[in-house]
């Protein structure tokens, strides 16, 4: 079983897609443990006692109490068993590393936009290194897309008005597909990428080859003067609006009495839908940017509040907020 035979089993290019491939092999077998003797009794029983067979016929059931609770007991343990490794396992894999490297991913209808810390930008194409944490960031910024990488075993839908992510920790270089898998209209099936695992030093010249001046931080700078955001939020501003620096990672009050995680979500909902949360002791006096400031520059701009952290660098934890795994 291999790329060439349908490519049904795809290889595995992190430590995580051996573990599920382990998990699947080992479910798989208990399964058959379990089928395959009723299967050959059925078959065996039809055959032996077929009509006008000349065989004894009046067995009387005869209850035994080891064969019942030798039933009970051993698949009872052989799947909580398979319950705890695999509970495991989907807790690894669903808890990126808090040092893990983040990528920001926009999918539209019908390519996907992936930009690094560093400002580097490409569509249909993703470079990681080898042997670091990836961390993806993913939004839509049409309908629900899944972004699916065969060969790391992993799989997330991207949403439009909600973040969700994806982690991982490749293993192998090489060159491996990606997928859309979520029919996302008439060009779906083409919505493919090529996943680019390198070695460290081949990656970091990459970087630099990919020729982005300002980074991700600083875009959103750019951006932030561009749509007039300083006016009220920079120092010098005259209005009267929540200052940003320190802001990431923190709770904010909100005027109705309750407080919210300063993340990524809470961000920018405050660009896009700025009077769903009002912070305490401000006016609701923002104008929305919904339909001026696309996916793309609300992460650009979320990276700059992130980036004016006046210094907390040393503190653990510092603007490393994850984004919350609530429902909007
Ligand atoms: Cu995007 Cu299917």
């Amino acid at each position: 079983m291999n790329d060439e035979f349908l490519r049904l089993w795809p290889q595995a290019a992190s430590e995580h897609a051996h573990s599920i491939d382990w998990l699947i092999w080992s479910f798989t077998g208990m399964m058959a443990i379990f089928v395959i003797p009723v299967f050959a009794l059925c078959l065996l029983f039809a055959i032996r006692y077929r009509k006008g067979t000349k065989v004894p016929r009046d067995h009387r059931p005869r209850g035994s109490m080891k064969v019942e609770m030798t039933w009970i007991v051993l698949p009872f343990i052989g799947s909580m068993i398979i319950y705890l490794v695999s509970a495991k396992l989907y807790y690894e894999v669903k808890t990126p590393p808090t040092d893990a490297m983040e990528i920001q991913v926009v999918a539209k209808q019908w390519m996907w936009k992936f930009q690094h810390p560093g400002g580097q930008r490409e569509i249909n194409t993703l470079h990681v290194p080898v042997g670091r944490p990836v961390r993806l960031n993913m939004i839509s910024q049409d309908v629900i897309h899944s972004l699916y990488f065969p060969a790391l075993r992993i799989k997330q839908d991207l949403l439009p008005g909600r973040y969700t992510q994806l982690w991982f920790n490749a293993t192998e270089a090489g060159r491996y597909e990606v997928f859309c898998a979520e029919y996302c209209g008439t060009d779906h099936s083409k919505m493919l990428a090529t996943l680019i695992v390198q070695p460290p030093q081949e990656y970091e010249r990459w970087l630099s080859r990919s020729g982005a001046s300002e980074s991700l931080a600083e875009q959103g700078e750019v951006l932030f003067r561009q749509f007039g955001c300083s006016g009220c939020h920079g120092p010098a501003a005259v209005a009267k609006a929540p200052k940003l620096e320190n802001l990431y990672g923190r709770r904010v009050a909100l005027s109705d009495g309750s407080s919210v995680l300063a993340d990524q979500a809470y961000i920018r909902d405050s660009i896009l839908l700025p009077h769903k949360q009002i912070v305490a002791g401000f006016e609701p006096i923002m104008p929305s940017f919904a339909n001026v400031i696309d996916e793309e520059g609300v992460l650009r701009l979320t990276a700059y509040i992130q980036s004016l952290d006046g210094g907390r660098q040393d503190e653990p934890g510092a603007g490393r907020a994850m984004p919350e795994e609530t429902a909007p």
